[in-house]
């Protein structure tokens, strides 16, 4: 079996992912050789999926989107781990049908949360999918860091909306339909039968940096994010939210 830290070093250190990776990492080290079973919900075109097929995983992707499906498929086909990629069109809520209930061992659901219609269901439905002992990473769109790129943007009626509304979302033209802080996104993995490991902010920086500054140091932007990531009050001003939780053995 590949370790992930091969396939990590070789392409999936971003701002976007490093801290993510460094949790997962954890994770599939503390269970190293097994061959983890993996659900990833709102998969997409398998940033993830791929990488931890390539480290000998077998997973699923249930997303939505033909199209991203479609390029799941291929993306796994040109890495040479179709035989252990799965895609499936469907809702995340209704995993059921998908995997057998309590037959995972790792799921995702990343950027998800914030654009499904209830996010109720979904998370219901992750614990449901996973074994006792099984871990859940899940990635929501932050609050804080919406509203203060609002602001330094000058759309100050926007960032004053999103501030406001109990949903953490600026009105008709916003793009999600909620955003979270580490408490709500904490509150909602506990009500589902989840126990809350880790919380970390993704993109503490990297979103504000003038973009000469993140091209031009990617290393250093890097080490930085990770090592500001589970620390407030910087985790709580990131782009987004990484949870770990665990369904009880
Ligand atoms: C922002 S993308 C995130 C993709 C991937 N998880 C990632 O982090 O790169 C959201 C994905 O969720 C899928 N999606 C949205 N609503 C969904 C639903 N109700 N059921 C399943 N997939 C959904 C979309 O098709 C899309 O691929």
């Amino acid at each position: 079996m590949v370790r992930l830290g091969d396939v990590e070093q070789t392409r999936t250190l971003t701002p976007r992912t490093a801290v993510i990776w460094a949790v997962l990492r954890a994770e599939l080290d503390r269970r190293a050789g097994e061959r983890l079973s993996v659900l990833d919900v709102g998969g997409g075109t398998g940033g993830f999926a791929v990488p931890l097929a390539e480290a000998g995983h077998r997973v699923t992707v249930v997303d939505a989107s033909p199209d991203a499906l479609a390029a799941l498929t291929r993306r796994a086909a040109e890495a040479g781990v179709a035989d252990r990629v799965r895609a499936r069109q469907g809702d995340a809520d209704a995993l059921a049908g998908v995997v057998e209930p309590a037959s995972v061992d790792l799921v995702l659901c990343h950027s998800v949360l914030e654009v499904v219609d209830d996010p109720e269901p979904v998370t219901t439905a992750l614990v449901d999918a996973l074994r006792p002992g099984g871990a859940a990473s899940v990635l929501v769109a932050g609050r804080a860091a919406a509203v203060l790129g609002r602001a330094m943007n000058g759309q100050l009626d926007s960032a004053a909306a999103l501030a406001a509304d109990p949903q953490g979302t600026a009105g008709g033209r916003d793009s999600l339909r909620r955003r979270y802080d580490a408490d709500g996104a904490a509150a909602l993995l506990t009500a589902a039968g989840l126990v809350v490991e880790e919380i970390h902010g993704v993109r503490v920086l990297a979103d504000l940096l003038p973009a000469a500054v993140a091209d031009g140091q990617p290393a250093a932007l890097v080490e930085l994010e990770r090592s500001l990531a589970g620390r407030s009050p910087y985790r709580d001003l990131a782009a987004q939210l990484h949870v770990f939780a665990r369904r009880p053995a």
